[in-house]
């Protein structure tokens, strides 16, 4: 019986399949390398280049083994990119995840763990957030998000699917070998540790006029490491799952971006040259999570809660990776 991963060559994917690997599972690992690496894929997975539109590609998938569930993070994630070009967000991930939903029932799989988003809240009326707060959902991709975990509840109700929806707060740190890479990258600590190692000569700070202590935003970094145990005591949290329920995952923690900054300045020695810029569109002010619930059902313990140690990982692995993957 092996796992399925969509997304599995992305930045969160990769990590999950190589700790898939390590709790002993088979993994299917599915990705059409439109923005994931084929190098950051562990090679004791299965690989198969397919996009979720491509229906006969995904039906291999399923052929190729016996699947018992699926982990699905596959998705276009760039807030800005949704914002100017929603169709391809909702194609993406509605249409792409629908797609794999119609499989996954035909083959009679009905496990299913969804990578979603604090982006679902949109600017919350409160921190920490809970899971039942309101959801209002600031651009495409957010409400994409929101959507899908509607679209899982009423497959819950009408086809039996079990799902559990994980919404990642900021997704951060690296393992030994698979860390954050996009082009173009947009986050803000791959962005820091760039001017860092030289490659940039400053970063971009959006924003130093929201209402919080320093001016700038406040968010909840979480280490990539913690999220993909999440993903593990999901799949084994599954079986006894009301049919669709989602956890927030982070750190209950918020950090502002000039404390991130200054936290990496510890962290590599260096000096890191900040450029004050006018806020970006659809940045919330605060978005911290209350994980009390993960921690509680899934029993979820992150591990690496110090931000000195998810820059630590972060930077060790921008220094043996100076170019990502290429
Ligand atoms: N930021 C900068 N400079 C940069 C990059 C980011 O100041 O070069 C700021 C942003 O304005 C924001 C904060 O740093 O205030 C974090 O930005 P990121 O781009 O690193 O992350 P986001 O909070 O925008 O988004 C991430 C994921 C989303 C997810 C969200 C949930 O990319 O998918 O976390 O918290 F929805």
């Amino acid at each position: 019986m092996a796992i399925l991963v969509t997304g599995a060559a992305g930045y969160i994917g990769s990590v999950v399949v190589e700790e898939l690997l390590k709790a002993g599972k088979t993994v299917i690992a599915l990705d059409n390398l439109s923005q994931g690496y084929r190098q950051a894929v562990a090679p004791e997975a299965v690989f198969i280049r397919t996009d979720l539109a491509d229906l006969p590609g995904l039906e291999s998938a399923f052929r190729h083994s016996t699947i018992e569930s699926v982990i699905h993070l596959a998705a276009l994630s760039i807030v800005e990119r949704s914002m100017s070009d929603p169709a391809s967000s909702f194609r993406n991930n509605i249409v792409g995840g629908l797609n794999l939903l119609d499989v996954m029932l035909k083959y009679g799989v009905t496990k299913f763990v969804f990578s979603s988003s604090a982006a679902v809240y949109g600017e919350p009326d409160k921190a920490p957030i809970k899971e039942m707060d309101a959801k209002r959902p600031l651009n495409p991709y957010g409400e994409s998000k929101l959507m899908f975990e509607r679209i899982l509840y009423w497959y819950g109700q009408a086809y039996g699917l079990k799902s559990v929806s994980l919404r990642y707060f900021n997704a951060s740190g690296a393992s030994e070998h698979c860390g954050e890479c996009h082009h173009p990258e947009t986050h803000l600590i791959p962005n820091i540790l760039k001017v860092a190692s030289g490659q940039f000569s400053e970063v971009s700070v959006y924003g130093t006029d929201y209402p919080t202590s320093d001016g700038s935003c406040i968010r909840d970094y979480v280490h990539v490491l913690d999220i993909a145990q999440a993903h593990i005591l999901a799949l084994e949290y599954l079986p006894k799952s009301n049919s669709a329920e989602a956890f927030n995952l982070g750190n209950d923690k918020g950090f502002s971006v000039l404390e991130v900054v200054e936290t990496a300045r510890k962290v590599t020695g260096t000096q890191i040259r900040t450029a004050i810029h006018p806020r970006r569109p659809g940045d919330p002010a605060v978005l911290v999570a209350s994980s009390e619930l993960a921690r509680s059902k899934l029993g979820w313990q992150p591990q690496f809660t110090e931000m000195e140690d998810i820059i630590g990982s972060a930077w060790r692995w921008q220094k043996t990776h100076p170019h990502g993957y290429s």
